[in-house]
């Protein structure tokens, strides 16, 4: 049985002021209610993490960065490593965005690199996925979907699996209000699932949480997450807000 993961991607949103006092309501909410099957994470932006894993500490949320870079060490001004990241604590990373995919334009090779580097570091990956409104009106989006996995995580081992939570954006459902319909999540979700299947077999493809991530509201998120194959969701704007956000934690 798969747990549910609900968790906020902040993006480049809060100051170390504000990601404190969001950071504390959240825990305050959630210390009321019951979590057993649930997992709660938040992706701060990277200079509010250290505050972040330290407000957290011996509570049930995870912290995750937005992103992380594919080498070790080295001469790669403004960038973040893994080991990085794991001295203040973190140990899980959102991959592939389709944010960091347009605007910083990182590809297939490069975020195969990536996962492969924090899979070395026993990081968690949230991978990321998700085709543009032009390619479901050219009824492309399966395939776009089914490139950007096997690209970039179909050369892992079984074993790799374990460490995968994928997370599919449309991204013309991001950010925009408009959201897939419940249906048009699973059918993906379901897609997706069954590529793994595939590839690797029927046990580890059941075992794989997939997250859906566009516009999830708590008006919304009762119907999506009741969805066969959505494992909980990726939350950008109303993760921002600790009602909303505590709101869609309880709609899981
Ligand atoms: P949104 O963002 O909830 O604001 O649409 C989701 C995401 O980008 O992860």
């Amino acid at each position: 049985m798969r747990k549910k993961i609900v968790a906020g991607n902040w993006k480049m949103n809060n100051d170390l002021q504000a990601s404190i006092s969001l950071v504390n309501e959240i825990k305050s909410g959630l210390s009321s209610m019951e979590l057993s099957s649930t997992e709660v994470m938040i992706a701060p932006t990277f200079v509010n993490l250290h505050a972040v894993t330290k407000l957290v500490e011996g509570t049930a949320i995870t912290v995750a960065a937005q992103n992380m870079h594919f080498a070790e060490k080295g001469a790669y001004t403004g960038e973040i490593s893994a080991k990085m990241l794991q001295s203040v604590g973190v140990n899980t990373v959102i991959l592939g965005h389709s944010e960091r995919r347009a605007y910083f334009h990182e590809d297939a090779t490069m975020l195969a690199k990536k996962v492969e580097q924090a899979l070395e570091h026993q990081m968690k990956v949230i991978f990321c996925l998700g085709e543009q409104l032009e390619d479901r009106k050219a009824d492309q989006h399966f395939n776009v979907v089914e490139y950007q996995l096997k690209d970039a995580l179909f050369q892992l081992n079984d074993a790799d699996w374990q460490d995968i939570v994928l997370a599919y954006e449309p991204v013309w459902a991001i950010g925009t209000g408009e959201t897939a319909r419940p249906e048009q999540a699973q059918e993906m979700h379901a897609f997706i699932r069954n590529l793994i299947a595939e590839q690797y077999d029927e046990k580890l493809a059941e075992e794989v949480h997939i997250l859906y991530g566009g516009s999830v509201k708590p008006t919304n998120a009762v119907e999506i997450f009741s969805q066969k194959d959505v494992d909980g969701g990726l939350i950008g704007g109303a993760s921002l807000n600790a009602t909303d956000f505590l709101a869609i934690v309880n709609a899981v």
